[in-house]
Order: C-alpha cells, then structure tokens, then sequence
C-alpha cells in the first residue's frame, strides 16, 4: 500500500502548524529564567517597549492548578517564586509582530537570587541543593531474582563495569508549535504533537475546564521521537493561556535554537554492572545499578527508569539477578521521553559489558551469548516466561551470516597488521524490546477505537493516535482494509481530533500497531456484526450493507467499537516488580562493522546489518523504514550527538555545533526480519518502533573495542572523546572522560 499521506507530504501541501492561517493571530513568545536555580526577586519590564501593545502573562493569569498535569505535579505551567532550571518559562507575552515580541522578550529582566545548582547527577547533592524529600532521588525501583550476594560470592569470576550515556536531542524536523485559539466557549488547540488525550488532561487540571470545553487537534507533524510525548502540554497551556487573555487566536512557535535549549532530550545515564560468570562465561549472577538523570521535574521519569531497569539486564537468561535503580533531580531542564524510553541506556551497559566479559575470559562474543540468550521457557529479570515461538539464537546466526561476521574479523586482523592509518573492527549487540506500556500501564489506559460505517459507505477510523512519520495512517488503512476485505478508496482514516475521535492512548512505547491496530480489527469485527453480517461476509456485501443501515436509521451514527482487554497471559505485580513487564518482547541482533581514523579518531561505519524478530511485519517499506531511520538517530548517539553544559543550559543549540549524522555519515543498513506471530498483536505484529535504537550504541562501541583495543565505556564515541581513550585508557572500570 502506498503511504496515504506521501504525495501531500511530497508537494507541500501538509498544514503543519506554522502553515496554519487565522485571521488577527498574535504571536506569542515565552520569556524564560536567565539561571538554573534561585528565588525570583523581582521582574523588570524595560522602558524601551510600549508594554500597552503587549498581552502578558505570568502564573496568576492560571485558572486551575498551576502544574502541567504528569505524573506528579511539580512541574510549574510558569514559575512562580523559584526557578529551578535554565530557560524555565516565567512569563508569556503576545503581540502581532514577531519582531517586537523579539525585542520584548529582550527588554525583560528577570532578577533572581541565585542558589547553588546541582548540575552532575552522579555526584551527590550537597545538603543545601536537596529538593525534595530527604534526597534527591526522585524515583528508586528495584528488581530481585535469586539471591545475587551468595550467587556472586560462589562465582568463579565477577567481573565489574560502569557505563555512561548522554543526553540527545530529538531534532524532530518540525519543531514545536502550537496554535490556540477560543471556538465559542471552547479552548482549542492545534499543534504538533504525539498525544493529544494528554493535552486534554493538562487544560483540565490547569485551566480548570471540564473536557467537553477543550478541543485539541493534531496537525501534520514532522518528527516525534518521544519529544512530542509530554513537552507539548506545556507549550499547549502557553498558547491557550496567551489566547484566553488577548481574546485572539495565537500562535506560539518555537525556532530551532529555543526547541534544543528547552524541549527535554534523553535521560543521561550511568550503570553499573557486577557480573559473577563461569569459566565457560555462563551468566551465575548479575548485579546491576542504573541511575538516571531526571533533571529539574519528575515529568515521565519514573517510567522512563521502570524500563531502563526491566531492560538492564538484557536477553539472557541468569536465575540470580538484582537490579536497583534511581531517577535523581538536578537543576538541568527536564530529561523526557526519547525513542527507546530508557533502555537504550542499560542496553548499551549491559551489551558492552557482556564483550567486556569475553574479552577478560579470553573468549568469543559470539559464544557468550549464545550460552546465555533466552529459550523458549527460560525467564527474564522480572520471572517473565518467554514462551513466544522465536528463535533468538537464529536471530543472532541470521545477523552473524549476513555481515560475514567470521570472515571479517580474520579480514580486519590482517588489515590492521598493515595499514598505518586506519583499524577496523566488527562489534555484534543482542538485544529485545517491550512493546506497549509497562505492566498494568495498557489496562490503566483503557484505550477505546471505533470504526465508524458512513453514510456515503466508506468507513472511517477513529482513533487518538497519530501520524508523526512513521506510517500510522498507511497501516491503519491497510489493516482496516485486510479485516474488512474493502478497498483503500472506502477506507479514511479520521484526524487526530479530540471532537471526532476516542482515547485510544497516547502514540508512544511502540504500541500504535500491535496494541491500538489490535483494537482497530476488533472494532472491524464489531462493525460488521453490527450490520448483521459474518465474519466471513465480502467487503462488498459489508460497503453495501454499510448504505443500507443507513437507509434504514436515518440521522444515527454505525459505529463498531472496541475497548482494550488485557490479554490472559500478562500478569503482573507492581509492588514486587515480578511477572509479564509486556505482552510481547521483539528481539534483535545489530552487527557494525566500522573503521577509526587514526589521525582524527573519526569513526566511519561501513557496514550495518540489522536483524530482528517483529512477529509480523506488516508494511515491509514501513517497518525497514522504521528499522533504518532509528539505526541513523542511534548512529548519531554512539557517534555524533553531544550535548554540551555550560551552567545547566545545552550551549549547542544549533544544527552547525550539535551534530547529527547525514547522509554522508549512513552506511548500508541490511535490514532483515524474522516473524513468530504474535497472538495479540494486530496481524500478529508486535511493536518495532523503539527496538532498532537499543542495539546500535553497543554493536559499534563494540566494534571499536575491537579495531583499537580499547574498552570504551561511554557514547557519543565523538572524535576527542575517542582519542582520549585510545591515547590515555583510564586505569578505573570505565565511567566517561
Ligand atoms: Mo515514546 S519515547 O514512548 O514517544
């Protein structure tokens, strides 16, 4: 099926929402906190602007409950006395001109007295930088399997490792934007977004409306990556607030430079691993610390931890594990969701550390995984049963064969004998991914689909999840069409629109397809039975049939409905952390094959190959889409990315000194699938969007151990940061420079 929203794209006629036009729309602008901790004294408004013109905005203008509606609600819609981070927005003004709004925002001053920040999660607070509580841990959780200490002091072996990561930033194409204005009563919002349900949440507990008055609409959107998760409630308040006090519709969008420096980027993570192992490299107990930067607000950081840890420890199979970990509260802006939501990081630690651990028992990195990766009936960290019909080992043997993996390691030892300039290596990464929220999370959510029969026959699809990229409008249609057996031309998919469509949840965690495409076959099958037919009823009988309804209950809406139900075998405890974190793991195997300058300690990837077991891959362009586009944003996090501090603001927020990787920096990637249906996932399809990030960051830091002999530790593997390594390896068991 063609992508339903590709020519639209192509030609430049997708309405993203700086495409918008309303008629006598302000600008609006966020003046934000000039330091990253401190009491504010006092705000000054600059005798050069005339303030008349200006609508303004501080906290007393919040109807509701000043705080953007997540998990807790520390987060201030604006600041109040305090800041705690760089950027944190203080006021809002809006004019028609975004030039003066430029100056205005200039003309403000914001005095604070300034506090001393806690700007290095790894370091402790000092007592006067505590912020909450006793402190600063903002979420602590905890896995146990076993008995770790009595497994660890048997063992033979215990090999130790800390790891680190940084922070990234999404670079979504579009940047954020919001447009708001007041339809007769009812507070709307259009704007660029991955959940517009959690939008509708916000405005209820801050504007302190009743949802039927707030409509929030999804306009085209150019990129998500888990920075359209949450962050867009924030901006979304921003607007509306603006627009309920002007009394005119406006448009709050942010430029290139103010979205890196204040949208939240992935979570910086340090972990931990101690690891008892057999002579043989058999896995005996692991013993694993995450611990995870939150920043200056909770936001989603306490699920982003949940799976960092149910990830940690990898897909091996050890009856002794423990893994804690910890979430902790500095005075940077807050860390948020970023594509992979957490594992990533523990995956990078815990695959790094499994070559670290061959490489100390002298043996091969093939052969430790494949005495340690799950069987069918073997159990992960939590006492998950994995029962799900794949081959993890044929997975690995797939990846193993297509990048000839044997054959260029021989290869490379020879070319490394020679060439003066230049190493290569090949590095290898096992890994899996949960699809859908964590544990009872899909049950807390109680999505709701509809597939609705329309009177002219073609038959619509409402649902809160959205195109953002990745395809959801081409498989939603293409799995509407299977279920129904009707042609594309009768099958539209409606907006993204809070007015038309239910809650189905939030696009994230990899869900859309096997959780929320799920539900749309069950309404599918409502539909039909609705209007009397069976299962095995033509597409044409049921378009007809669709008409006839019609005919007969004049003015009625046909709607087929589903409600999620949690599938029989999940089971989970959410105070012990034990059973079933997801319906469904997808597993892969990631092998780099890379060369290092070693004049500029550059790293060129010269060859990706990436094998995963999806359950069913359903849009095969889509998904080796998917599949190649998060090798190319994971590349740029072992290699390119780094976001650089300077007082507890990113000081390189731009395109020219934040670097991303372009089409010069991507290798081949060689995508291949293997499928073992899953039972409850749309077509048998589970969720393969966050996958293909967890495996790049270890397969090429591992294959730089390879080519230079180094043990890196840490990502981005950025040229300074590289050269450093190989010309002063720490005598320490790792960390970052
Ligand atoms: Mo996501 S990182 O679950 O949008």
């Amino acid at each position: 099926m063609k992508r339903v929203e590709g020519l639209s794209k192509l030609t430049g006629r997708e309405l993203y929402v700086d495409d918008l036009v309303v008629e006598g729309c302000l600008w609006g602008a966020t003046v934000r906190s000039p330091v990253s901790r401190g009491r504010i004294r006092g705000i000054e408004f600059g005798r050069s602007v005339d303030w008349s013109e200006f609508t303004i905005v501080d906290h007393r203008d919040i109807p509701g409950a000043n705080s953007v509606f997540l998990i807790e609600e520390d987060q201030p819609v604006l600041a109040v006395d305090r800041v705690r981070h760089r950027h944190e927005p203080v006021l809002l003004l809006a004019h028609p001109s975004r030039e003066a709004l430029r100056r205005a925002v200039a003309a403000v001053e914001i005095d604070v007295e300034l506090e001393p920040p806690a700007l290095d999660f790894r370091v402790a607070p000092l007592p006067e930088q505590i912020q909450y509580g006793d402190d600063n841990v903002l979420k602590h959780l905890r896995i146990e399997k076993g008995e770790v200490e009595r497994a660890l002091a048997d063992a033979p072996c215990v090999i130790e490792g800390v790891y680190e990561t940084g922070a990234q930033e999404h670079v979504y194409l579009e940047t954020q934007g919001m447009l708001a204005w007041d339809d007769e009563g009812v507070i709307t919002v259009a704007g660029s977004m991955q959940c517009p349900y959690y939008i509708v949440d916000a405005f209820e507990h801050a504007l302190g409306r009743p949802s039927e008055s707030v409509r929030i609409i999804q306009a085209a959107t150019g990129g998500g990556f888990g920075g359209k998760e949450e962050f867009p409630s924030g901006i979304a308040l921003h607007a509306a607030l603006l627009a309920m006090k002007a009394r005119r519709p406006v448009k709050l969008i942010y430029d290139r430079s103010e979205d890196m420096e204040v949208s939240t980027k992935r979570h910086p993570s340090r972990v931990r691993h101690r690891t008892g192992v057999d002579h043989d490299g058999r896995l005996l107990a692991q013993d694993i610390e995450v611990l995870l930067d939150g920043g200056a607000y909770v936001t989603l950081s306490p699920v982003v931890l949940s799976r960092s840890i149910i990830h940690a420890a990898g897909p091996y199979v050890c009856d002794h594990v423990r893994i804690e970990g910890r979430a902790v509260l500095t005075n940077s802006p807050p860390f948020g969701a970023f594509r992979g939501f957490g594992a990533p990081q523990s995956q990078f630690a815990c695959e790094r550390h499994m070559d670290r651990i061959a490489s100390e028992l002298g043996i091969d990195p093939v052969e430790i995984r494949r005495l340690n990766l799950i069987g069918d009936g073997d159990a992960t960290a939590t006492g998950q049963v994995i029962r799900d019909g794949a081959d993890r080992i044929e997975v690995m043997e797939r990846a193993l064969e297509m990048s000839d993996f044997r054959q260029r390691t021989l290869e490379h030892g020879g070319f490394n004998g020679i060439d003066p300039n230049r190493r290569r290596g090949i590095g290898l990464a096992t890994f899996f991914h949960g699809a859908g929220f964590t544990g009872a999370g899909e049950v807390f959510l109680d999505s709701e689909v509809h597939v609705a029969g329309l009177p002219d026959g073609r038959i619509e699809a409402r649902t809160a999840n959205v195109e953002m990229g990745q395809g959801t409008l081409t498989v939603f249609t293409q799995l509407v069409c299977d279920r129904l057996g009707v042609p594309a031309e009768s099958v539209v998919i409606a907006p993204a629109d809070t007015a038309r469509v239910p809650n189905s949840g939030p696009t994230v965690a990899s869900r859309t397809v096997m959780v929320v495409g799920g539900l749309l076959e069950v309404a599918c099958d409502d539909l039909r039975s609705t209007v009397g037919l069976g299962p095995d009823a033509d597409g044409r009988v049921l378009l007809q049939a669709v008409e006839d309804w019609h005919e007969a209950h004049p003015g009625q809406e046909l709607i087929g409905r589903a409600k999620y139900r949690q599938p029989e075998h999940i089971e989970w405890d959410d105070e012990t952390y034990r059973g079933d974190a997801y319906g469904a793991f997808a597993w892969g195997a990631y092998v780099a094959d890379i060369e290092v300058d070693l004049r500029t300690f550059m790293v060129r990837v010269r060859d990706f190959v990436a094998v995963q077991e999806i359950g069913r891959v359903l849009h095969e362009t889509l998904a080796r889409g998917q599949i190649q586009g998060g090798v190319v944003q994971a590349l740029g996090w072992a290699l390119l990315e780094e976001c650089k501090w300077a007082d507890g603001a990113m000081e390189n927020a731009q395109l020219t000194n934040y670097i991303i990787p372009t089409t010069a920096d991507v290798p081949p990637i060689r995508v291949d699938f293997l499928e073992a249906p899953y039972p409850h996932g749309a077509g048998g399809a589970k969720g393969i969007g966050e996958l293909p990030f967890d495996g790049v960051g270890p397969a090429v830091a591992n294959a730089v151990a390879a080519a230079l002999g180094v043990d890196p530790t840490f990502v981005p593997l950025t040229p300074e940061r590289l050269m450093d390594l190989a010309l002063h390896p720490p005598e320490s068991e790792g960390g970052a420079p």
